[in-house]
């Protein structure tokens, strides 16, 4: 029935109206908050290119995952910024590196909060690259090995999920089954399955001190141009045993969150990477943009693209912009 019987403004009248018509919704429940975690006591160090994001100490980040999760915000994600970067990445396979640290020091502070530990070898390989480098080349099978060590030595410490994002070919299966060999079972894996090869890793990579030495990564991380092959990637993940799927990053691949979502029924994970986060802050530091009013737009926009979880850097702000109502 065209105009003017049908008139989709009704629909649009008032608030109440609104709400009760409201396709997408965004709660605190779908957020994950990531930490960057270093060595010390009482360290908050500023990311300059990320304002309101920390490397921080251990008890500094229990200060911050309780401040979210109090808010709501069920989940953390911790990136460990090591002291030590060699090529072994002898770091992450200590049980009292930074994250096994803080993994330990959160379980003990705040029980019901669900601590996820990002395993991968940039952060902690003097070259900065995800896998193992053998004469300048990204050796996969070798990487397999080393980063079984790290999801193991993790989830030692308590995590409750272990977060591959290497993109190494077979890390999944190798990760569950070091994990089932420890007899670690009920430890979750969230697979970075469809990981692009993205500029918008740039502040991350300030944060976290991590850019390649030399070369870059678009041998293992994907061709931004792809769809398909991201079908595969998580197809595989998932035959691989991964218990939550991710798309990263989340902005420019809403057509990859949705075409997952239509063809999977794994929970899908979606992270909104420090690109997207500090694009906006300084458009509004700059007054040119509302952050709150476009971060949930962003937000939203991210779930109804079909993702169930959104990792975002704006986790706690934006729980206490979603309680404000
Ligand atoms: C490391 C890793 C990166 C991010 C998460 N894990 C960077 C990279 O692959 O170089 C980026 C996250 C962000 O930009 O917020 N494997």
């Amino acid at each position: 029935m065209p105009f003017p019987y049908e008139r989709l403004r009704r629909l649009r009248g008032c608030d109440g109206i609104r709400r009760m018509v409201r396709e997408t919704r965004l709660s605190p429940d779908d957020l994950v908050l990531p930490l960057f975690v270093r060595s010390g006591k009482g360290e908050k160090e500023p990311v300059e290119s990320m304002p309101g994001v920390w490397r921080a100490s251990p008890d500094v980040a229990v200060e911050l995952a309780e401040e979210a999760h109090e808010l709501g915000v069920p989940a953390v994600l911790l990136f460990g910024v090591p002291d030590l970067r060699d090529e072994a990445a002898s770091a992450a396979v200590d049980p009292d590196g930074v994250v096994p640290c803080a993994v330990a020091a959160l379980r003990r502070r705040l029980k019901d909060l669900v601590v996820i530990a990002d395993v991968c070898l940039c952060a902690y390989t003097d070259h900065g690259h995800c896998g193992v480098v053998r004469d300048g080349v990204v050796e996969n099978d070798e990487s397999l090995n080393l980063l079984e060590r790290v999801a193991v030595n993790f989830a030692g410490a308590g995590a409750d999920i272990v977060a591959p994002s290497d993109m190494m070919d077979g890390r999944v299966a190798a990760v569950r089954d070091a994990l089932d060999e420890e007899e670690m079972e009920e430890v979750l894996v969230m697979s970075y399955s469809a990981k692009y090869a993205s500029a918008f890793y740039g502040p991350f990579r300030e944060a976290a001190d991590s850019s390649p030495s030399s070369g870059d990564k678009r041998g293992y991380q994907m061709d931004p141009s792809n769809v398909r092959e991201a079908m595969r990637e998580i197809a595989l993940d998932i035959e691989e045993g991964a218990d939550i799927v991710m798309v990263k990053p989340a902005l420019s691949y809403l057509d990859v969150i949705r075409a997952a979502r239509d063809r999977f029924d794994h929970p899908i994970a979606a992270y909104s990477v420090s690109g997207e986060y500090s694009m906006l802050k300084a458009a509004a530091a700059a007054g040119w943009l509302d952050e709150r009013a476009c971060a949930l737009e962003i937000l939203t926009g991210i779930r109804r693209a079909g993702a169930d979880l959104v990792i975002t850097y704006w986790a706690t702000e934006a729980a206490r912009w979603l309680k404000e109502g």
